[in-house]
């Protein structure tokens, strides 16, 4: 059932229930005050005529009583009849012209020791109360008068006919009331499960108009909020996932580059320096044979052969992944790193140590160290920097790092622009490293005012800073 309709129905349903109360209870109370007013009107007559007859009833002047009661039954028509009972003589004085009915004689005696009766009776002339009176202390007269009811009947029914009508009326114009409020009350409403249905079918970002600071107003303010955040949200997922693969992508080419760069490396060096050692090593062997002079150079040179096949073997190796992080631990292979990077190229090194250095889990540790090589690697491809700080504070429950260059900086706000044709991949990949670590990675720069890359990463208390493990990445 609709929401309005069920506002419409209750609204109705109350109406009816409270007008039908009121109807009857005001018809009843209406009745009752009505009813004793005349009630207490045909008593006094009854007592005036009483009065008026108690005179010629002592003298014994039948007719002029007899006549007394016709001029109050002429009087008025409500008078329906009048008669004295209970006389010495045994006579019944009434306004009867067809002869006095004979269930009326006793149907509303005075009783003893009181001066008035009433009993309403029901007659062919409808209803009609008969009102009783004592006419003297001592005797047994009694003077009895019918009022018909008819007209008392027919007010009360006027009056509750016109309660009928104005509470009729009450209840069209609180229902007329109910449908205009429904209206105002449901229309925002009705728009705001629109505007959330669609929300649901993915028309992200829709905002709604409802006029007003009421609670419906608040509503709508509330939900443009959820809408415009729900779609922030999507938005920046959106784009972290084209970051993710842009990141896969270039991780598995990095991959399959480096793949090519040492097999390469291998080929054009290591493998040419082995040949030529083995070319060297036959000629010597021959050399020996025969006795022949000068084999000592030829071994010193395939010494030296060695020698260098050995060092462009390590270099490869420390290359693809620095022994010294696995040895000796991040910080000698982070100063080895620093400085045989930033030496050839003139830049000045300020290396510092702060807290209480140890060694860290190991994934934090190849986090570091990856992340200031690719800082490192910026500085020298864009920076045009002079000096490099770098900073390393080992703190109880964290571990932070700032790389820190005098170069020209840049925009960060332009090089982040989603809409950006070249990705700033190095620093979505550093970024990336340290928030899959539970931290936090900070770039701050502008044009000319050179670059602060912060890095603060969560170390977790039970490894402590000498949980080493080795590095399985
Ligand atoms: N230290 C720096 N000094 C000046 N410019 C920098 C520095 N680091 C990064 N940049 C700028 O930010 C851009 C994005 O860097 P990065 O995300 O590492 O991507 P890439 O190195 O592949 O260009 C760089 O192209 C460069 O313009
Ligand atoms: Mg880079």
């Amino acid at each position: 059932m609709r929401l309005r309709t069920k506002i419409l129905l209750t609204v109705f349903g109350i109406v009816i229930f409270l007008g039908l109360l009121m109807v009857s209870g005001t018809s009843q109370v209406i009745e009752r005050a009505l009813n004793s007013q005349v009630a207490d009107k045909e008593l006094s007559l009854v007592q005036v005529v009483a009065e008026d007859i108690a005179n010629p009833l002592l003298d014994g002047d039948v007719l002029v009583v007899q006549r007394m009661l016709e001029a109050v039954v002429n009087m008025n028509p409500n008078n329906i009849y009048a008669f004295v009972t209970g006389l010495p003589s045994g006579m019944l004085i009434h306004t009867f012209p067809k002869g006095f009915p004979a269930g009326l004689i006793n149907i509303n005696p005075v009783p003893p020791g009181e001066r008035s009766s009433m009993r309403i009776l029901d007659s062919e002339q409808g209803l009609i109360r008969d009102v009783g009176y004592r006419i003297l202390d001592g005797l047994d007269a009694e003077l009895h008068i019918g009022f018909s009811q008819q007209e008392v009947r027919q007010a009360t029914g006027n009056l509750a006919r016109t309660v009928i009508l104005l509470m009729l009326i009450g209840m069209l114009t609180a229902l007329a009331v109910a449908l205009l409020l429904s209206r105002r009350i449901l229309k925002p409403l009705e728009k705001l499960t629109l505007s959330l249905r669609r929300l649901g079918e993915g028309y992200l970002g829709e905002t709604i108009k409802v006029a007003g600071n009421d609670e419906l107003g608040e509503l709508a303010v509330c939900f443009n909020q959820m809408s415009s955040r729900l779609k922030e949200s999507i938005d920046s997922l959106r784009t972290s996932e084209a970051n993710y693969r842009l990141l896969l992508n270039k991780i598995m080419t990095a991959q399959e580059s480096e793949r090519q760069r040492i097999a390469r490396e291998l080929h054009d060096e290591t493998s040419q320096s082995l040949s030529a050692l083995l070319v060297g090593l036959k000629t010597a062997a021959t050399m020996a044979g025969q006795k022949e002079e000068g084999v000592e150079n030829i071994l010193e040179e395939l010494k030296d052969g060695v020698n260098q096949a050995l060092k462009e073997l390590h270099r490869i190796i420390y290359d693809l992944r620095p022994s010294l992080l696995d040895d000796l631990g991040l910080i000698p292979a982070l100063r080895w790193y620093l400085e045989t990077k930033l030496k050839p190229t003139g830049i000045c090194l300020n290396f510092n140590i702060g807290g209480n250095p140890g060694r860290l889990q190991a994934e934090i540790e190849i986090a570091i160290f990856r992340i200031t090589q690719e800082a490192v690697t910026n500085i020298i491809k864009y920076a045009s920097a002079r000096q490099v700080a770098v900073e390393l504070l080992f703190l109880p429950e964290e571990i932070k790092l700032q790389v820190k260059d005098d170069g020209c900086g840049f925009d960060m706000e332009a090089v982040m622009n989603p809409r950006n044709a070249r990705r700033p991949l190095g620093i979505l990949g550093m970024k990336e490293r340290a928030r899959l670590l539970g931290g936090d990675l900070e770039v701050r720069t502008a044009v000319g005012q050179g670059t602060e890359i912060n890095v603060t990463l969560p170390v977790s208390k039970e490894e402590g800073y000498n949980g080493h493990q080795g590095f399985d990445c």
